[in-house]
C-alpha cells in the first residue's frame, strides 16, 4: 500500500515573507509538497525562482528577526515550524542534513577532515571518538569513498572540490538522516565529479532509505536522479509530477523553456573510476 504511506516531509501552505523598509515582501508562497521514505525529488525553477529560500525555510537557517515562515513544516509528523533555535539545532545534520553547492564553506581549513568527522558524529550521538571514526570509516567505506583512513587524516585544501563534496556527503549520511537537502550540489563541480557526487547521493538513498530533495537548475541532472520534480517560478510551485509525466508532457510554459534548454547527460554512458 504504497500509497498510502504517510510522508517524510510534510510541507504545506509555506509562504516565506522577508522585512524591507516598505513592510513584509514575499518570496516564496503557496509551497506543498511531501517526500516518501527513499524517494529524490527534484525542484527545479529558473534562477531566483525560490528554491534556496524553499530550502532554508524548511532548516529555519534565517535569522527570525527579518523573516516570517507561515505555513507547516512536519518532519514525520512533527511539526517544525516554530521550534526553538536549539531544538531544530538537534534536528539539523542528524534528521535533516544540508549539502551546500560549495562543500569548501562547510569545512573549517586548519582541521583535518577526520577531525570534523568525529566531532560531528559526536555532537549529535553519545559515541566515544573511537566509535566515532570507525563508523566515519564504516560509512565511507560503504559509499565506496576510496582509502577511508587516508582521507581522514586530510586537511580540507588537500582535497579537491568533488572529492569534498563526496565526502560532506558520507558525513550527511553517517547520522542517518530521514531527509538530506541537496542545494545545486554539483554546480560547482566538473562533469566527472558531477556523475561521482550523483552516483554517491543515489547510494545513499538506496542504501539507507534517505529521502532526497534535490535542488538544480540542470534539468538533465534532475532526469537522471529524481521521481518526482516540482518546477518553481517566481516563488510559487508551477508544477508538480513525475520525472517521466514531466519530461513527456510538460505542461506550464516555464517546464517547457526549462526542457528547451536542458543540456544532455547521462550517467550510464560514463566510465568512473575512483580516485582520491
Ligand atoms: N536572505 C534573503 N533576504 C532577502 N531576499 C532574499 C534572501 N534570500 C533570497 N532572497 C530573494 O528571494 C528570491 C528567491 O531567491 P532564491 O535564492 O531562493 O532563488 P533560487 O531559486 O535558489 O535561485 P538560484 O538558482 O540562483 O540559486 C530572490 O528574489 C532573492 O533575491
Ligand atoms: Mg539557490
Amino acid at each position: 500500500m504504497e500509497a498510502t504511506k504517510p510522508n517524510i516531509l510534510q510541507v504545506r501552505d509555506l509562504h516565506v515573507q522577508v522585512r524591507t523598509t516598505e513592510g513584509f515582501s514575499t518570496l516564496v508562497q503557496g509551497i506543498n509538497f511531501g517526500m516518501k521514505k527513499g524517494e529524490i525529488l527534484g525542484l527545479v525553477g529558473e534562477s531566483g525562482s525560490g528554491k534556496t529560500v524553499t530550502s532554508m525555510s524548511i532548516l529555519q537557517l534565517f535569522d527570525q528577526k527579518n523573516m516570517k515562515i507561515e505555513g507547516s513544516i512536519t518532519l514525520q509528523g512533527r511539526e517544525l515550524n516554530g521550534l526553538q533555535t536549539k531544538e531544530m539545532r538537534e534536528i539539523r545534520g542528524k534528521e535533516i542534513a544540508f549539502i551546500m553547492q560549495n562543500p569548501m564553506n562547510a569545512f573549517t581549513p586548519v582541521f583535518t577532515i577526520g577531525h570534523q568527522f568525529v566531532e560531528t558524529i559526536k555532537s549529535h550521538t553519545s559515541l566515544t571518538k573511537k566509535q566515532a571514526k570507525e563508523l566515519a570509516i564504516d560509512v565511507m567505506k560503504s559509499v565506496n569513498l576510496p582509502d577511508p583512513n587516508r582521507l581522514l587524516r586530510k586537511y580540507p585544501f588537500q582535497l579537491s572540490g568533488g572529492m569534498l563534496q563526496r565526502v560532506m556527503i558520507a558525513m550527511a549520511a553517517c547520522l542517518r538522516p530521514s531527509v538530506i537537502i541537496a542545494d545545486e550540489p554539483t554546480t560547482a563541480l566538473d562533469l566527472h565529479n558531477q556523475l561521482l557526487v550523483l552516483q554517491l547521493l543515489d547510494k545513499v538513498r538506496s542504501e539507507y532509505g534517505t529521502s532526497i530533495l534535490l535542488i538544480s537548475h540542470d534539468l538533465a541532472v534532475i532526469s537522471e536522479m529524481a521521481d518526482d520534480v516540482i518546477v518553481m517560478q517566481h516563488g510559487r510551485i508551477v508544477e508538480a509530477a513525475n520525472v517521466f509525466e514531466l519530461f513527456d508532457h510538460p505542461k506550464h510554459e516555464c517546464t517547457k523553456q526549462l526542457l528547451n534548454t536542458r543540456p544532455t547527460f547521462n550517467m550510464e554512458q560514463q566510465t568512473i573510476t575512483l580516485m582520491v
